[in-house]
């Protein structure tokens, strides 16, 4: 098949927004031609391998398989990580089954619909106890897998969580709670491997070449996924898709190089500093925040390759389409001039309602009886990108063709090129985040963990 998705960037030229838009001459297509050399030299030395993912088909059929086996066992799927170990299945499961209220409850039928029901997931990538705590009171153990996901093994927050469910898990099953705790982690380092290898639980891996953020079609996304009965193959089917527009040097035959070109010289040409990526469709507001962890922890970075302080990387926010026309858009529109505005479109509405005639003496319920709420949707859509327009207020689009696995697994293997693109246009390494590692330091010495004695003593006083 070709590629699903579509980008679209009139709206950020001069000739469309004025002296806040680019021109033409401003996306150079040399150095996005030596961009996707220098990253295609990253792939093939082994360090970065995100692309490869969608082509391990035997990964996928055994992910297929393990879950299989097991999803009729559950009505909870509970993954225990954070970030990129989480925003995927989250992405995934909302752009797949929807957001509440939406989705299918265990066990049940609450809708009124005939869909069968399926595993619920519950993502717990927060360690407020309150949160844990009402989540552990929710879900029956009996009928709960755990997914335990950490590239590194040692996630505090993750480890800790997953101490506490273990320990409900056991309440309930005893020594069986082994069977129904799977890590996803580093094939060669890290506790939970050891953990996980000591206890016999399921155990996939995650290629040691592919970081958090950009693992989403590796074992991390896949496993739950797959659990919640979510058609894989037909995800990675899309990113094989991706993969084969987006290796083009030629910006305008590769969507990903283009983009990222595009974001890059509204940044530092047009001083566009905050990106808002704006869904019209519940059904990618977990994209959203999945993309918004992609690009701020890949680009927002102190030093250049170079070691040169850059201070660099767009500032991300996810808005949804309609929600937030009545509560970001009067800002967009009138507020300072350093964003540009990223539309979300998906052309096929997953389903369709008619609005009803009713009232049709009123002004404003008459012009909308019979049409349909699609209409309204898109109508909505479109008049607010004009009306940035003529705001002078630059935006692009990615369309969707509709929301299923197939163009989900594009988007993300996309969005994961325009990343690694721009991070070559910016200079900086997208696969590291060197900025976390003194907040995580400091926690450990508060929580006194051996070694991190010195990081302790730097925060004595503090609450
Ligand atoms: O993108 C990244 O590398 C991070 O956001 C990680 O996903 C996050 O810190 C969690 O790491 P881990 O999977 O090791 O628990």
């Amino acid at each position: 098949m070709a590629f699903p998705l579509r980008f679209t960037y009139e709206n950020c030229l001069e000739s469309a927004v004025g002296k806040d838009g680019i021109g033409r001459p401003d996306l150079d297509a040399a150095q996005c031609a030596a961009a996707v050399r220098a990253f295609r030299g990253r792939v093939d030395s082994g360090a970065i391998g995100f692309p490869q993912l969608p082509e391990d088909r035997g990964t996928a059929s055994a992910v297929a398989e393990f879950a299989d086996d097991l999803r009729e066992e559950l009505d909870y799927v509970c993954v225990v990580g954070i970030g990129g170990s989480a925003l995927g299945a989250y992405a995934l499961d909302v752009a797949m089954r929807g957001p509440h209220p939406v989705q299918t409850s265990p066990g049940g039928k609450p809708n009124g619909k005939s869909r069968a029901a399926r595993p619920q997931l519950v993502v717990l990538d927060n360690i407020d106890p309150g949160l844990v705590a009402a989540a552990l009171e929710r879900m029956n153990p009996r009928r709960t897998a755990v997914c335990v996901i950490a590239k590194s093994g040692s996630t505090a927050e993750s480890l800790a969580t997953f101490l506490i469910v273990r320990e409900w898990l056991a309440g309930a099953l005893g020594k069986r709670n082994r069977e129904r705790i799977i890590a996803v982690t580093d094939p060669q380092k890290g506790d939970l491997l050891q953990i996980a290898q000591a206890e016999r639980y399921p155990l996939f891996f995650v290629p040691p070449a592919v970081g958090g953020r950009f693992s989403v079609l590796s074992t991390v996304g896949l496993v739950p996924a797959a659990l919640l009965g979510l058609d894989i193959a037909k995800l990675l089917r899309g990113a094989r898709d991706a993969n084969a527009a987006c290796w083009s040097e030629k910006l305008d035959d590769n969507p990903a190089l283009l983009s990222a070109a595009v974001h890059h010289a509204l940044d530092t040409r047009r001083g566009k500093k905050i990106e808002i990526v704006y869904a019209y469709s519940s059904f990618l507001w977990g994209a959203a925040f999945w993309y918004r962890q992609l690009w701020a922890e890949s680009l927002g970075k102190r030093v250049n390759r170079k070691g040169e302080v850059v201070e660099t990387g767009q500032t991300p926010i996810a808005a949804l389409g309609v929600t937030d026309q009545h509560s970001q858009s009067q800002l967009y529109m009138e507020g300072p001039r350093d964003k540009m505005i990223t539309f979300w479109e998906v052309e096929k509405p997953r389903t369709e309602l008619r609005i009803p005639k009713d009232f049709a003496k009123y002004d404003s319920c008459g012009y909308l009886g019979g049409k349909t709420l699609g209409q309204l949707f898109r109508a909505e859509r479109v008049a607010t990108e004009a009306a940035l327009t003529e705001a002078g207020r630059p935006n692009c689009r990615w369309t969707l063709p509709r929301v299923d696995e197939y163009t989900i697994g594009a988007l993300f293997q996309t969005l994961e090129f325009q990343t690694a693109f721009a991070g070559e246009l910016y200079g900086v390494d997208a696969f590291d985040q060197p900025g976390v590692e003194l907040g995580k330091k400091l926690t450990y010495g508060l929580m006194g963990r051996k070694g991190y004695e010195e990081y302790a003593k730097r925060l004595k006083g503090a609450k």
